[in-house]
């Protein structure tokens, strides 16, 4: 399609799925984004004709529509103060920490809500500007959390469904956002509002019902203007036949076999793999590591433990902090535990193409998750997807939404960190048949639930909810 078409299928998001990045010498070039979201996404619009909307991920580049691997791209704008204000301010200085279990202490700004506002108009105005007569529009995540009511009233017309990639936090914490209205009205605006989990779709509802007034039944709510929304969970998944065929292909092998031999050949090999993020329990799992080594439970001879840490969101102050904190135990560990050659922990700070990250999956013997609260935690899924011999094991937060499927996971609660090492003991103990008892049960569910079928079934529903729609 050319980058003037109308679309028919509109994903609006905060990221486009390719970053604008500055080199050294001035000049530009692509990169894919970071996180989950463009993770699921990809797919679901190589598969058909469409438009993505987004923020390049640099402040003031001006760019027009393009085409990029058959997707069109639609840039918007954020100026440098809007960076800080929508993106860094109320996206991940409020809303973040406040539906995450308040984690980190979320702030609250009228600035930033006024940039919230700004920026979320100037994403509606730009979905209506690109959408084709009666498209459908799928809205993500909670940076754009009042696209959905704005662009229903620029277009009528619109088939808008949203999806939400976070939690969706208890009533008793949602409460305390001074705009928590206008946010639940702006999420009304679609027909279909999709989340992680029954229990975060239930949280919208009541919250709903005794904030808004409106009336609800079970998972649907209805509007004075007799207009139904449904909320329900719809548990995002990755392109699992994709991560296999890549961890099968020789060049991952290649490289899992040198990754081992470069860390020494040890016996077992630990890995964490996430965007440098309080709510991911880095320090707490690294802790219950250093610890396991200290009393002697483990062994640097025996066990390494493998840390990636995705670079994320530098500007704010709550994620220097924990660089700093995990720079710092890390080292601490390193220096007190290590041998020459043998450092406890192997930590970067970088990230990595899909190769290297299926490369290192394939490597691991344990795979450790453990946010203190995490949507779905796609990593989990990556993991299970690439074990094609049903071998290995991954200990898992309870608080994950990935642990409602992964149930065979050794599932842990993040704030207990004796249950950790207890955890991470288990997994580093299992024999073959346990290990694959387990992978095998997680690998089905997996593959019979992939990022197609999670798409497929959310666009599905919008598309029954149109037809209501249509009929009311
Ligand atoms: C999570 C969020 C996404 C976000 C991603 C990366 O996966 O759900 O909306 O894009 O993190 O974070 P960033 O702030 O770099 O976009």
């Amino acid at each position: 399609m050319s980058a003037q078409d109308k679309a028919d299928l509109v994903i609006v998001a905060n990221r486009l799925p390719v970053d604008r990045f500055r080199l050294p010498d001035g000049s530009h070039e692509w990169r894919r984004s970071p996180g989950g979201l463009v993770t699921a996404l990809e797919p679901v619009m190589r598969s058909g004709d469409g438009a993505w909307i987004g923020w390049p991920g640099s402040p003031d580049d001006d760019l027009e529509p393009f085409v990029e691997d058959g997707m069109q791209l639609v840039p918007v704008h954020l100026s440098a103060q809007e960076v800080e204000e929508f993106y860094e301010g109320f996206s991940n200085g409020t809303l973040w920490p406040l539906y995450h279990d308040v984690v980190a202490k979320p702030e609250f700004h009228r600035e930033w809500w006024d940039a919230y506002v700004t920026v979320n108009r100037r994403f509606a105005e730009r979905v209506a500007s690109v959408a084709a007569k009666g498209a459908t529009v799928w809205v993500q995540d909670y940076q754009l959390q009042l696209v959905p009511q704005m662009l229903r009233d620029l277009r009528s017309d619109l088939s808008i469904g949203f999806y939400l990639h976070i939690p969706f936090p208890p009533a008793e914490l949602f409460s305390q956002l001074p705009w928590r209205r206008q946010i639940l009205e702006g999420l009304l605006g679609a027909d279909l509002i999709g989340f992680q989990r029954t229990g975060a779709a239930a949280n919208f509802v009541r919250l709903v019902r005794s904030r808004v007034g409106h009336k609800t039944h079970r998972d649907t709510i209805t509007l004075p203007e007799g207009r139904v929304v449904r909320a329900a969970a719809f548990p995002i998944s990755i392109d699992s036949a994709g991560f296999e065929e890549l961890a099968r292909s020789e060049g991952v092998t290649r490289r899992a076999e040198e990754i081992r031999r470069a860390l020494g050949s040890p016996r077992k090999i630990f890995l964490g793999i996430d965007r440098l993020d309080y709510t991911k329990g880095i320090y707490a799992r690294l802790k219950a590591f250093g610890e396991l080594i200290r009393d002697g439970r483990l062994d640097v001879e025996d066990a390494v433990f493998v840390q990636v840490a995705t670079p994320s969101r530098e500007r704010v102050e709550q994620y220097r902090i924990l660089r700093d904190d995990i720079d710092r135990l890390v080292g601490q560990i390193n220096g007190d535990l290590g041998r020459i050659g043998r450092p406890a922990i192997s930590y970067m700070h970088s990230s990595y193409p899909r190769e290297e990250m299926a490369a290192l999956y394939r490597a691991a013997d344990i795979m450790v998750v453990t946010p203190y609260r995490d949507g779905m935690n796609l990593v989990a899924k990556e993991y299970v997807a690439c074990r094609f011999e049903n071998d290995g094991a991954l200990v898992l937060s309870e608080f994950a939404g990935a642990a409602d499927e992964l149930k065979q996971a050794w599932l842990i609660n993040p704030y207990d960190i004796n249950g950790i090492k207890d955890a991470l003991m288990a997994a580093f103990h299992s024999d073959a048949k346990e290990q694959t008892k387990r992978m095998r049960a997680m690998r089905k569910t997996i593959v019979e639930h992939d990022v197609a079928e999670w798409a497929a079934s959310f666009l599905s529903c919008l598309e029954e909810a149109d037809s209501l729609r249509g009929r009311a």
